[in-house]
């Protein structure tokens, strides 16, 4: 949601700049800017220099490529728009009245129409329609005021200039600054918002995310909530809201966390789908090492008390990782015998349901940065402390794809997911990796609270083991035939999933995915559900995607789809390859496994066949139209 990088050293900046927006724009591409300060004319003061352009990062590209933007200091930003259409005035970077202070932002600043009227009404006229474009006006005030006593430098000016400017802002938000006055200064701060200082040889380059800092440094430090700091060619001084300095060592990425790059694949949602046999294999050898304890089957990183006396669980969630969270609850009450309750996180937030005591609450966030989920979590973590739970901090759990995110700092007890970074925005091996952490979880509540037998343990982890050679056996045969069956689906228009049980979640997910990709109506139902109203949609123009893996409820999904049948859908089953039946037009086949395990196989043919009926109208399916990966705005 939004991708800011900016960078100060001896190299050019604008080159710099377009290559960590290049690394970030899965966070928004519907336009993009950047700004530098020229200081080769000796000129003083020195020029600021502004552009920007509606569209992808090519359109900037070209941009400065014609007409230049040289400079040793910078700041970019690519857009996901929430205030203001994506057009040339509303890209970032936001510029004061006088054209001399540049800003880019990424989150929402809540308070900005009152803001903006009290600049109005001081004559101050606004460019854009953008919540960002007050914080250019602010900080121009503040720098008049502090010029008046004069006494700094300019780089200490800008600092105390934006610390000043935070502290009235409302939201959640990260931006960068720079000024023509101070040529050596850039000033960055955050709140609730996400980003990282990457130093590098006598330059730094911030950015919202690590891939932005691949191939310039691996050492970073994370900049915590309310910081603001004043990177310089001489170095970093980082101050708290209060201006009171902060000492902090950096620390060191893993390399997992910078490489993005599709290898031979056509679109990073095909290489990571593939990846998958990968994701389950990593995960296996990390967390289902031989010789475990019988209490203590999955290595996880938490002791004993952790899972004492746990009465109710409450998952946070969003997007895909509600769905895996669904999955989950079905395990966890299921197999581990808790009553589990899953939550919309931005739902949560302004209607949670009444305290109950011994509550384990998890979120879910393969980002770690959604602003709901977070919201949530924090609601949750004040409500609880508020009441005097004693134990609340350690019964708070976040799943998670990067665990250097906000989440992390957030929640005392982290599973680290470890699927390596995700580019495409719709999400594949971040939830199987999700998927597979809740199996997990459910393994060790079962183990801890004698829910299920040593043996019925012992087979679904036996199981779990054969999910990667399932998986690459899988992608062979799914996606010639996902390609195949794309050729069907150029001209329709609705399509509806249906699954049960522990599957009805993936039947959520696979219409989750055709829509954000293919822009097909698509919707997910329970099959039983199905009568109460679908069913009046169907007739020949209308595709149904039936999950029915062997397991109880099995007999229960075929009569659904015969009611489907009976209106003329077209039937697509993702079933047991021995299944016998002619009821299903097309059979996309599952290996025949246990129902508990099926929903780690079953989301293959959802998101192969996502992709290829995608792909087959030509969609831009790494950044689908008005999504974005990392949604930090509520
Ligand atoms: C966005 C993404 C989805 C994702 C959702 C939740 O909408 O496009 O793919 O499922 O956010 O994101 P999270 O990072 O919290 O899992």
């Amino acid at each position: 949601m939004c991708g800011i990088v900016a960078v100060i050293g001896s190299r050019q900046a604008a080159p710099l700049l377009l290559e960590g927006l290049k690394q970030l724009e899965y966070r928004g591409y519907d336009s993009s800017g950047l700004a530098t300060i020229d200081t080769t004319s000796n000129q003083i003061p020195s020029r600021l220099i502004c552009k920007r352009a509606k569209g992808k990062l090519l359109n900037l590209r070209n941009l400065v490529d014609t007409s230049g933007s040289p400079g040793r200091l910078g700041i970019g930003h690519t857009r996901w728009a929430t205030h203001g259409r994506p057009d040339e005035k509303n890209a970032h970077p936001q510029i004061d009245s006088a054209g001399n202070i540049a800003v880019v932002q990424n989150g929402i600043i809540e308070n900005h129409v009152l803001l903006r009227r009290s600049l109005e009404a001081e004559g101050v006229e606004f460019a854009s329609e953008t919540d960002t474009e007050v914080i250019p006006h602010l900080i121009s005030k503040e720098l008049k005021l502090l010029k008046q006593v004069g006494r700094k430098s300019s780089g200490a000016m800008l600092l105390e200039a934006v610390r000043r400017v935070s502290l009235k802002l409302n939201g959640a938000y990260a931006i960068a600054v720079i000024w023509n006055e101070a040529p050596d200064a850039l000033v960055v701060a955050r709140r609730k918002a996400p980003l990282l200082i990457g130093l590098g040889e006598g330059e730094f380059l911030c950015a919202s995310d690590t891939p932005a800092l691949a191939g310039f440094t691996r050492t970073i430090l994370p900049m915590q909530d309310g910081e603001v700091a004043l990177l310089t060619p001489l170095g970093i001084e980082l101050y708290d809201q209060h201006g009171d300095r902060q000492k902090r060592s950096p620390s060191v990425l893993r390399d997992s966390e910078q490489i993005v790059n599709k290898r031979n694949f056509r679109h990073f949602m095909l290489k990571e789908i593939y990846e998958q046999p990968e994701t389950a294999s990593l995960w296996i050898e990390r967390h289902l090492p031989e010789g475990l304890p019988s209490e203590s089957p999955v290595a996880l990183p938490f002791d004993a008390s952790f899972y004492k006396g746990v009465e109710k669980i409450e998952i946070l969630a969003c997007g895909t990782s509600r769905h895996a969270a669904m999955v989950g609850a079905y395990l966890l009450e299921q197999f581990s015998g808790i009553p589990t309750s899953v939550f919309y996180a931005s739902e949560f937030r302004y209607a949670a349901p009444p305290l109950s005591p011994h509550t384990l609450t998890i979120g879910v966030s393969q980002s770690g940065e959604t602003a709901d989920t977070l919201a949530a979590l924090s609601m949750e973590a004040k409500r609880r402390d508020s009441l005097g739970d004693p134990d609340y901090a350690s019964r708070q759990l976040g799943i998670t794809n990067r665990p250097e995110s906000s989440i992390s700092r957030q929640v005392t007890n982290i599973i680290d997911i470890g699927a390596g970074i995700e580019v495409g925005v719709a999400a594949t091996k971040t939830f199987l990796g999700q998927l597979l952490a809740f199996y997990g979880l459910a393994i060790n509540f079962a183990a801890k609270r004698k829910s299920r037998s040593d043996e019925e343990i012992k087979k679904l982890i036996e199981e779990i083991r054969t999910v990667p050679k399932h998986l690459t056996l899988m992608l062979e045969t799914h996606n010639e035939l996902s390609e195949e069956l794309s050729h069907q689906f150029s001209d329709t228009q609705d399509v509806i999933f249906l699954g049960r049980g522990i599957n009805y979640p993936i039947a959520l997910e696979g219409a989750l995915k055709l829509k954000e990709v293919s822009y097909i109506h698509a919707e997910g139902y329970p099959a039983g559900e199905m009568k109460h109203g679908p069913i009046a949609l169907l007739d020949h123009k209308v595709a149904v995607i039936s999950i029915a893996n062997q397991g109880i409820v099995f007999d229960k999904v075929l009569s659904n789809v015969q009611e489907a049948k009976a209106r003329e859908a077209r039937l697509i089953g993702v079933a047991p390859e021995t299944i016998e039946t002619e009821i299903f037009d097309s059979l996309m086949p599952l290996p025949v496994v246990s129902e508990l395990i099926s929903p780690l196989l079953s989301l293959i043919p959802m998101q192969l066949l996502s992709y290829h009926i995608a792909a087959n109208r030509g969609l831009d399916i790494d950044q689908p139209r008005n999504l974005a990966k990392t949604v930090t705005v509520e």
